[in-house]
C-alpha cells in the first residue's frame, strides 16, 4: 500500500516496490542500475553515471576489476565458506599483508565496520579489566561516526542517530573534536580507550590536528589507555597512505588497534581489527568470535585489492588526482560564493557549501554524476582510487554548472 507521499509524487515502480518491501531506513536514489564498468555505473536505460562516491568508499578499484574478479572466481571454485573452525589460506595471506603494512602483530577478521568497532571496544575493556575493575571508559570524538550497532552507536556523537534507542552503552563519552583542553579534562585513569577517525568521513572530511594527536599520544601514556584508529572510511589507501593515521607519524602517535572495513574485501563484506604488541594476548580462545568473519572469498578479493593498490601505486595516484580535484574546486570557490571551503586528503574530499548539500547531490545525479551529502552542508566525494584526472574533472564541470544555474531556479 502506498503512503500519501508516494501518491503525491510520480515515482519509479522499483522505488514503490522498495517502499513496500523494506523497512524505510534508506533514502534510495531514483536510478535502476544495470551494470558498472571502471568509474561508471549504467542504468537500465543505458544512461551513464560517474560514480564519485564508490559505494560509500567501498569500490576502491571501481567496477569490473579483473584481478579481483579472478581472485573471487578462483576461491569460489575451491570453497566459499568454512567458518573459523578452519584456517582458510586466504585469511593467512591477507593477515600477513595487513601486518606487514602496519607493523602491528595480530588480526581479527569481522564483517563490517561497526562489527570491527564493536570488537575493538570489547578488546579494550578486556584489556582494561586486567589493570583495574573500573578501567572501562571508552571515549570518542564529537563529529565522528563509528557505526550503528549499540557500542559503535554509543561512540557516535550524533543525537539524531540516538533518538529512541536509549539507553546507550554505559561508560562511553565524547571529547570535543580537536579541543585539547576538553581532551585533558575528559581522559582519566578510568579510560581504557579513545576511539577516533584521524580523518573524519561522515563528519565532513575533517582531520584531527597534529597538536591534538600529539597531546592524545602523551595522555595515552600518562593514563595508560589504548588508541583505536577507526580507518573504516579513510583506510585502505584512500588518503594516499594505507591508513590515515600514517599521516601523523611525526606526532609519534601509533594506534594500538586499527579497525578497517569498507574497501578491505574488494567489494565483499570484510572487516579487520589489527592490534599491536600491547594488546596481542588480550583475546584468548572463546572470548570473541563470528561465523562469517574472514570469509575466504572476501579475503581473496581483499588480497587482490591490496596487490592492485601497491602494484599500480594507486595511493600516489590518489594523492595526485585528489590534489588536482582540490585545486579545481578551489578555483570554483573563487567563482561561486556558495562554496565555503574545500578539504581534501587523497581521494577523500569535502566541499562545504552554504545550503543543504543534498540539493547539489540531487542535481548532479540528473547530470550523471553521483555525489553524496554529509554533515548536512558538505558535499562528499569518495571516488574509486583508479579514477583518472580527466574523469574526475567531469564532476567539477557538472558542479560548476549547477552552482551557476542555482540563481536561475
Ligand atoms: C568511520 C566509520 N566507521 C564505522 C563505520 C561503520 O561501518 P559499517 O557501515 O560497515 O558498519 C563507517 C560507515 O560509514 C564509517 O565511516
Amino acid at each position: 500500500m502506498s503512503t500519501p507521499v508516494l501518491e503525491s509524487v510520480a515515482i519509479e515502480p522499483f522505488l514503490e516496490k522498495e517502499h513496500e518491501l523494506f523497512f524505510h531506513t534508506y533514502s534510495r536514489l531514483p536510478v535502476e542500475l544495470e551494470r558498472g564498468e571502471g568509474v561508471y555505473l549504467y542504468d537500465k536505460q543505458g544512461k551513464r553515471y560517474l560514480d564519485m562516491i564508490a559505494g560509500i568508499g567501498v569500490n576502491a578499484l571501481g567496477y569490473g576489476n579483473k584481478r579481483v574478479e579472478a581472485a573471487i572466481t578462483e576461491q569460489v571454485r575451491k570453497y566459499i565458506h568454512t567458518s573459523n573452525l578452519f584456517v582458510p589460506e586466504m585469511q593467512i595471506k591477507l593477515a600477513e599483508r595487513l601486518l606487514s603494512l602496519t607493523g602491528l602483530s595480530k588480526v581479527f577478521f569481522a564483517n563490517s565496520g561497526a562489527e570491527a568497532i564493536e570488537g575493538a571496544m570489547k578488546l579494550s575493556r578486556k584489556w582494561g579489566s586486567k589493570i583495574a575493575a573500573d578501567k572501562t571508559e571508552i571515549l570518542s570524538l564529537t563529529n565522528g561516526f563509528h557505526g550503528r550497532t549499540y557500542g559503535a552507536l554509543s561512540l557516535t556523537a550524533k543525537p539524531k542517530y540516538h533518538e529512541g534507542y536509549y539507553p546507550l552503552l554505559p561508560d562511553t563519552g565524547y571529547i570535543t573534536f580537536n579541543d585539547v583542553e576538553d581532551l585533558e579534562r575528559k581522559v582519566s585513569g578510568k579510560t581504557c580507550a579513545v576511539v577516533l577517525e584521524f580523518v573524519q568521513g561522515e563528519g565532513g572530511i575533517c582531520p584531527v590536528s597534529q597538536v591534538f594527536a600529539t597531546r592524545l599520544k602523551a595522555l595515552s601514556e600518562e593514563y595508560n589507555f589504548l588508541i583505536v584508529a577507526d580507518e573504516v572510511q579513510a583506510g585502505c589507501g584512500r588518503t594516499g597512505r594505507f591508513f590515515s593515521y600514517m599521516h601523523f607519524v611525526s606526532t609519534g602517535i601509533a594506534p594500538d588497534l586499527v579497525c578497517a572495513a569498507k574497501p578491505l574485501g574488494g567489494g565483499l563484506p570484510l572487516a579487520a581489527i589489527i592490534g599491536g604488541d600491547r594488546v596481542a594476548e588480550v583475546f584468548t580462545k572463546g572470548v570473541h568470535g563470528t561465523t562469517f568473519g574472514g570469509n575466504p572469498v572476501a579475503c581473496a578479493a581483499g588480497l587482490a585489492l591490496i596487490d592492485e593498490l601497491l602494484e599500480k601505486d594507486l595511493m600516489t595516484h590518489a594523492e595526485k588526482v585528489g590534489g588536482a580535484l582540490r585545486a579545481a574546486f578551489e578555483t570554483l570557490k573563487q567563482k561561486h560564493i556558495q562554496i565555503r571551503s574545500v578539504r581534501q586528503h587523497g581521494l577523500m574530499l569535502g566541499i562545504s557549501v552554504s545550503r543543504d548539500a543534498g540539493y547539489y547531490a540531487e542535481r548532479a545525479l540528473q547530470h550523471g554524476v553521483i555525489i553524496n551529502a554529509t554533515s548536512v552542508n558538505v558535499i562528499r566525494l569518495l571516488p574509486p582510487l583508479i579514477i583518472t584526472e580527466s574523469e574526475a574533472m567531469e564532476s567539477v564541470r557538472v558542479l560548476d554548472l549547477i552552482f551557476s544555474n542555482e540563481w536561475r531556479e
